[in-house]
């Protein structure tokens, strides 16, 4: 059973929830977070769905036996396909992309940008969430990247390899960008927001949409109105788990400015 003291559950890929876990503790500086990144399986993104579907479950179990009160599916990908999977988890769920959409509706954006996995473009879930909330928005143009996550997850910090990050968001986002001209872009992974700097110095004065914020806001509701709110006043631990490497996790997340980690611990993969 969970109840106020319970953690908040973050699963992803890999450390794209990273950015997810950022805007949480900013905004819930009290709640204690799990997360639960799935480095041996990265990127999802090139997954087919049935792959992405069973991995998602596996994830799922274990925020269950961790009895998550709450939980944020901060994978774009997965969030595709969660009414294929939800059934997994009873805890209230906030997904990444309803989380995306929402933030556009706050928006007057007639011409919306979205980048995202391979899988994400293709099931074409954003311009449908987004034209379903916002009246203003006349067209939604997405762009599925299929290397860019991958090179965030190995690269943050890596001169050589941040190269190739800003030359890959150059061959994905220079058309919809400079020729397309969108008013904003939606970051459609959650790996891109970790490289926003980077997409801001590229494209100057492009609005950018990061779900994470909308996605913290609704959880921040949610506790609130239930009142499951964690009453504590001291700072909330952040418990990481991966699949991956715990060395690069336990890196990574200090590089995205995520101090003060209780412990980074090796979780076994799912056997495909
Ligand atoms: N970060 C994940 C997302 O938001 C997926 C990245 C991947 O594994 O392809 O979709």
């Amino acid at each position: 059973m969970s109840d106020q003291h319970s953690p908040v559950g973050i699963l992803d890929s890999g450390i794209g929830g990273f950015s997810v876990a950022r805007q949480a503790r900013r905004l819930l500086p009290g709640e204690n977070l799990l997360y639960f990144g799935d480095g041996a399986h990265i990127p999802y993104g090139n997954h087919d769905q049935d792959t992405i579907v069973a991995l998602a479950r596996y994830m799922f179990r274990f925020m269950e036996e961790h009895e998550v009160k709450a939980l944020l599916v901060a994978c774009n990908t997965i969030s595709c396909v969660l009414d294929r999977c939800a059934d997994g988890v009873s805890c209230p769920a906030f997904n990444a992309v309803q989380a995306g959409a929402d933030a556009v509706s706050r928006l007057e954006a007639g011409k919306v940008g979205v980048i995202s996995t391979v899988f994400t473009h293709n099931s074409r879930i954003y311009p449908q969430k987004i034209l379903a909330r916002s009246p203003r928005t006349a067209v939604v143009l997405s762009c599925g990247c299929p290397d860019l996550a991958r090179l965030v997850e190995h690269n943050l910090g890596r001169p050589e390899g941040m190269a190739q990050v800003d030359e890959n968001l150059r061959r994905e986002l220079d058309r919809m960008v400079l020729e397309d001209k969108v008013d904003c872009c939606v970051l459609g992974c959650t790996h891109y927001p970790l490289v926003a700097d980077r997409i801001r110095r590229l494209y100057p004065g492009l609005p950018l949409i990061d779900p994470a914020e909308e996605m913290a806001r609704a959880l921040k509701a949610y506790l609130d109105r239930e009142g499951l709110a964690n009453p504590q006043t001291s700072p909330g631990k952040l418990t990481v788990y991966t699949t991956g490497d715990v060395a690069e996790y336990a890196l990574r997340a200090q590089q995205v400015g995520l101090e003060r980690i209780n412990k980074v611990e090796y979780y076994p993969p799912m056997i495909l």
